[in-house]
């Protein structure tokens, strides 16, 4: 089992370059089982995820070429057979398979997706869309079975009950070559939604309204080729920012787009942080006295769920008291008695995180529990004292490409060793 090992408390300095989005890539990549010509796009991350996704649709019949951060598939010759299980457990994403077979075959045949240990991650709202569209669902031991039963796939007028990033997305997809038209209400409006429908709309789609709450879609019988830039993630980009004020001694963050950050942003200054925002990257200065604030998740524009625990060693390291409350995943809290570990004063008390600084952190054996509470880790290693030892690190991998190099490029001493 492979880990990171990093000597702490060494300040780092320099340029760092955010990747492609991961969230908005997951969901391109299915995306283009719609197409009918082929698809190519840029800046995908070099994250485990796509490579899960690359061998799910190569297994469906695709021919993809992946070369560098460009990929390009030709989905011609995917057929919609069954993906009971394999890669498709891998990650939560691989629903978007329900939404791109539906929309190009009528039919699914897809295994129960997978992903971090969040809490509950139910798709009842994907599920509720689909069958508002005509498909009717069954299943099948370890797959669910959707299928029009040879009908066209239908518009329809979906309520979202909850915001719902994958669910918004899901139907976007499928929607795109029903018949018909789909308004969706009460839609998520994150940045990789607006990624997926400009993606969409480039190979002929008709998608209105993506990054507000309604979204229209005039359904098309074809759509072609195209080529697209993937935007850059956010979620990296927050993460590497908190470990600039953490840890730098003058840090600037490229390939960012300010408006995707701007609650994040905020939460820092309010902390005292001092940046410089340009059109396309941020630097983060050294950090002296920071303020303890509180921070309430919520869906985009609000404070990311996915940035509360990236966030939380630069927390720590600020003076007063705290708290961290979650609205999306209320038991997204496992990152807690790792830091503790490491002689954080953080503790969960009910729905909330609550923590006191300033805290000086000590390496120690921590494990990575999910995707960002990994990322926390590495950060928190980062400033402790010592050596911290990170297990469980694919959780990391499958998020953060290139986190290494990256990191040891502005001067951390980290490395990944083959663990017992
Ligand atoms: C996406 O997950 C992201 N993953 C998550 O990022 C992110 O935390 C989340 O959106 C919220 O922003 C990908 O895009 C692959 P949701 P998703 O549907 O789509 C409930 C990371 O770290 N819900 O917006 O699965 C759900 O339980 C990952 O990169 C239903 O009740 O999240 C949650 O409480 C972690 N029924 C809320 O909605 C459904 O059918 C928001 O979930 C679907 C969701």
């Amino acid at each position: 089992m492979r880990k990171i090992i990093i000597n702490g408390g060494r300040p780092l300095k320099g340029e760092v370059a955010v990747s492609g989005a991961k969230n908005s890539v997951v969901a391109l990549i299915p995306a283009i089982i719609l197409a009918d010509d082929v698809v190519t796009l840029d800046g995908v991350p070099a994250i485990s995820d796509v490579e899960s996704l690359i061998d799910i649709m190569t297994l469906m019949g695709a021919s993809v070429d992946h070369d560098g951060e460009t990929l390009t598939i030709d989905p011609r010759g995917v057929k919609d057979i069954p993906m009971p299980y394999g890669k498709i457990n891998s990650l939560r994403a691989s629903y978007y398979f329900y939404g791109g077979l539906l929309g190009r075959f009528g039919q699914a045949v897809v295994g129960l997706p997978g992903g971090c240990d969040l809490g509950p991650r139910p798709i009842d709202l994907h599920l509720k869309a689909f069958e508002a569209m005509g498909a009717s669902i069954s299943y099948e031991g370890e797959a669910m079975r959707l299928s029009t039963k040879g009908q066209p796939l239908k518009g329809a007028h979906i309520y979202m009950d909850t915001v719902s990033v994958g669910a918004t997305i899901n139907t976007m997809i499928a929607a795109s070559r029903a018949k018909g038209r789909t308004v969706i209400e009460n839609a998520a409006r994150e940045p990789e939604i607006i990624d997926v429908a400009t993606l969409l709309n480039n190979m002929g789609a008709h998608i209105r309204g993506a990054g507000t709450d309604i979204i229209t879609i005039e359904g098309v019988e074809k759509l072609h080729g195209t080529r697209h830039q993937v935007i850059p993630d956010r979620i990296e980009a927050g993460s590497y920012i908190a470990i600039a004020a953490a840890i730098g001694e003058g840090i600037k963050v490229t390939n960012v787009l300010y408006e995707h950050l701007e609650s994040f942003i905020s939460k820092l200054e309010e902390m005292g942080v001092r940046m410089t925002v340009d059109e396309d990257s941020i630097f983060v200065e050294k950090q002296d006295k920071l303020k303890a604030v509180s921070i309430k998740t919520s869906p985009y524009p609000g404070f990311a769920t996915d940035l509360q625990q990236p966030i939380t060693p630069l927390l720590l390291k600020a003076e007063g008291r705290g708290n961290i409350r979650d609205t999306i995943y209320e038991k997204r809290i496992n990152h807690v008695a790792e830091l503790a570990r490491m002689g954080a004063h953080i503790s969960v008390l009910g729905s909330q995180i609550i923590y006191d600084g300033p805290n000086d952190l000590t390496g120690a054996a921590v494990k990575a529990t999910d995707l960002r509470a990994g990322a926390a880790l590495v950060t928190a290693g980062l400033m402790a004292k010592g050596t911290t030892e990170i297990s469980n690190i694919e959780f990391i991998l499958r998020g953060y490409s290139d986190i290494i190099e990256k990191l040891r490029n502005l001067g951390a001493d980290i490395k990944i060793i083959e663990g017992d």
